[in-house]
This record gives C-alpha cells, sequence and structure tokens, in this order.
C-alpha cells in the first residue's frame, strides 16, 4: 500500500519534512471475520465497513436527512471557530483521527494560527489518499503527513517537531468503542498527547429512540446499503458466499445500553462458506456490524476525566442532539507525547 503523497509545508530549517506512514495493511481480516462469525452473538469489528465503496457510502449516509450527526457537529463547530482556534492554540500539530474526508477539521485549517502540520489518520487508504490530496490543494503551505493505520493497534505519529500536540476524533467515531474501551483508548491518547496536549471530540447524545433509529434505518436505504457492503467485502476477500439478499440491514437503540446496534439479519436458514469453514444461520439469526454509544454531558465529562484528560469546553446544539468537547491532557500523564 504504496501512497505517493509526500507534502510538505511549514517546518523548522533542517528538520526532517512528515512522511506517509503506511504501515496499515489491514491484516487479520479473515481472521478477525471468522472469530467473529464464529462467537455468539456473531460480532465484526465495525473498522472493516470502511474499504473504499464503505468509506464513499458513510460520505453519502453524512447526506441524508435523517442523519442529524454530521450537520450538526458542523454547526457546532462553524459557530464555534475562535473558540476552537484558542483551544487549539498557535504552532499546533493537528491529529485528526478516523479523518474520512477531512470536512470538518477542513473547517479549522485557516483558522489556526502557524499551524505546525496537520496529520489525518485513518484505516482506509483510498479516501485518506484523497482526503490528503484534496487539503493539499486548498491549503498549498500546510504540511500534511497522513498516516494509514488501524488506531486502535499499534501506530506512530510521524515527528512534527515541537508544538503543542492536538488530536480531533469528530464523527461521533469514539461511540464505536464501549465505554471501558472509550476510557482506555482516551488514556492512551492522553500518554500519546502528552501534558497539556489537546483533544477535540464529536460525542453524539442519548436521545429519544425514534430519532438515534430513523437516523440509521434511513429510508433511502444508505445506511442498509453500507452495512451490506461488509458482505461484499466478506465475500471477495475471505472466500465467502453470503448472498446479499438473504440478510437485511437493522439498527437498533439498546436505551439500558445506550447503544445503537446495527445488524445483518438472515431472513431465513441458510448455509454458507468463508474462509473454507461453514457457517449456519438459522431465519432471524444476525450479525453485529457495528455498536454507537450515546452519552449524557455528564456521563462523558466523567469518562474523560477518568481518562486523564481535563474539560476546558463543552458546546452542545439547541437541541441537545450532539456535543463537541476541548479536552486538554491532565498534568500528571506521563507520556512523551509521541
Ligand atoms: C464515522 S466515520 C467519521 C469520518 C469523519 N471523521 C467525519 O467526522 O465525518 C469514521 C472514520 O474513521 C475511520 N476508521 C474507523 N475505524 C478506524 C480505525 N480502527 N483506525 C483508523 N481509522 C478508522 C473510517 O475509515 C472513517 O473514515
Amino acid at each position: 500500500m504504496n501512497v505517493e503523497v509526500m507534502v510538505e509545508g511549514r517546518r523548522a530549517p533542517g528538520e526532517e519534512p512528515p512522511k506517509w506512514t503506511d504501515d496499515a495493511e489491514v491484516d487479520g481480516f479473515v481472521d478477525d471475520v471468522m472469530r467473529g462469525l464464529r462467537c455468539r452473538p456473531r460480532e465484526i469489528p465495525c473498522k472493516y465497513l470502511y474499504d473504499q465503496r464503505g468509506s464513499e457510502l458513510f460520505n453519502a449516509i453524512c447526506e441524508v436527512e435523517e442523519y442529524y450527526p454530521t450537520r450538526t457537529e458542523m454547526a457546532l463547530i462553524a459557530a464555534q471557530l475562535d473558540a476552537i482556534a484558542d483551544f487549539v492554540g498557535p504552532g499546533a500539530t493537528l491529529v485528526d483521527l478516523g479523518a474520512g474526508n477531512g470536512e470538518k477539521t477542513g473547517m479549522l485549517l485557516d483558522r489556526l494560527e502557524g499551524l505546525r502540520a496537520w496529520v489525518p489518520v485513518d484505516i482506509s487508504p483510498v479516501e485518506l489518499r484523497r482526503c490528503a490530496r484534496r487539503m493539499k490543494r486548498r491549503f498549498p503551505k500546510l504540511t500534511v503527513a497522513p498516516v494509514c493505520a488501524d488506531y486502535t493497534g499499534e501506530w506512530q505519529l510521524p515527528a512534527t517537531g515541537p508544538g503543542r500536540r492536538v488530536f480531533a476524533f469528530p464523527g461521533s467515531t469514539i461511540g464505536n468503542f464501549s465505554p471501558e474501551e472509550a476510557r482506555w483508548f482516551l488514556r492512551s491518547l492522553a500518554e500519546k498527547a502528552g501534558p497539556g496536549g489537546g483533544l477535540l471530540v464529536g460525542v453524539d447524545l442519548h436521545k429519544d429512540r425514534r430519532i438515534l433509529e430513523a437516523a440509521y434505518n434511513d429510508a433511502a436505504g444508505v445506511t442498509a446499503e453500507f452495512n451490506k457492503n461488509l458482505l461484499r467485502r466478506i465475500n471477495r476477500e475471505c472466500g465467502a458466499d453470503f448472498r446479499l439478499e438473504s440478510f437485511v440491514h437493522q439498527a437498533v437503540y439498546d436505551e439500558e445500553e445506550r447503544r445503537i446496534e446495527m445488524r445483518l439479519r438472515s431472513t431465513e436458514e441458510q448455509a454458507l462458506w468463508c474462509g473454507g469453514e461453514q457457517f449456519w444461520f438459522d431465519p432471524g439469526e444476525f450479525i453485529v456490524t457495528e455498536h454507537s454509544y450515546k452519552y449524557t454531558i455528564e456521563a462523558f465529562a466523567a469518562l474523560a476525566e477518568d481518562a486523564m484528560w481535563r474539560v476546558r469546553g463543552v458546546w452542545t446544539d439547541r437541541r441537545q442532539y450532539f456535543s463537541v468537547w476541548a479536552l486538554e491532557a491532565a498534568p500528571e500523564v506521563t507520556g512523551t507525547g509521541r
């Protein structure tokens, strides 16, 4: 997976320009799928939804009427550009986790004073390459240092020199972790940021289940297509023979767990092959393909504090659908910021 994007902009004299890191061969896909199909409930990690087509379909989901998170988060960012720029401060490196098409952080880039580098990190190589190129065209002087990596595994940030490190994690992607996993992940980010480092994170809020279920079961069927695309990918990459017409997309809100559970439900009794093994499905049996946890302001504040972040700002919309947080890594964090 060689990506030729190597872009440079402001950097100190004699400093090496940041390089493209392409260590994110998503190995383990077949193993993870087989393991997921063997367990009960059957479950496949949601990071695999994002092959090239999956990333394109996610961008299309952001446009559907019922999917309020993207519009709401963008409106919050647009309304708080000055406050966010103040929080990031001058001369920072902005690391965009799960950058996708990069549009949300793109709104910020020309507001940030003396930005040292923008580091989009994503598991989806084609989407990452497109977004890096687009941003470089838009901001020719900006150092763009894309990293194709699975941020749940071992990954390295490129050296971008001194200056504050600020992570951006928009899109309510934090909701794909269980609260326990999110605590662990945020804690590891605090170490990577180092004491005083920053994190801007978009968090979807607990609300009426009808709004949530509509958002993940849009009438045009774009989310269904996004979900079923995983079966296409499994057929292609795992030697499987899923028949897409015998699975339906379903997203249900579990009020107790406060999470959307996205499923692919078998409509009939069937046997299918995957990776040389046969799997049986009863009618109604399903594979979980994504969780999206929803928070209250209090619950997320407590989680962030527990993970060594201090809340410096939180912005929500009038309906309290979504929230954007500015967090600062606690002085006790021991990480070097690498
Ligand atoms: C919900 S989308 C959000 C995209 C964008 N940040 C936004 O706010 O619209 C999640 C993004 O994270 C990426 N992603 C998901 N899991 C990942 C992982 N484990 N490591 C790196 N990127 C991941 C996906 O490829 C996708 O671009």
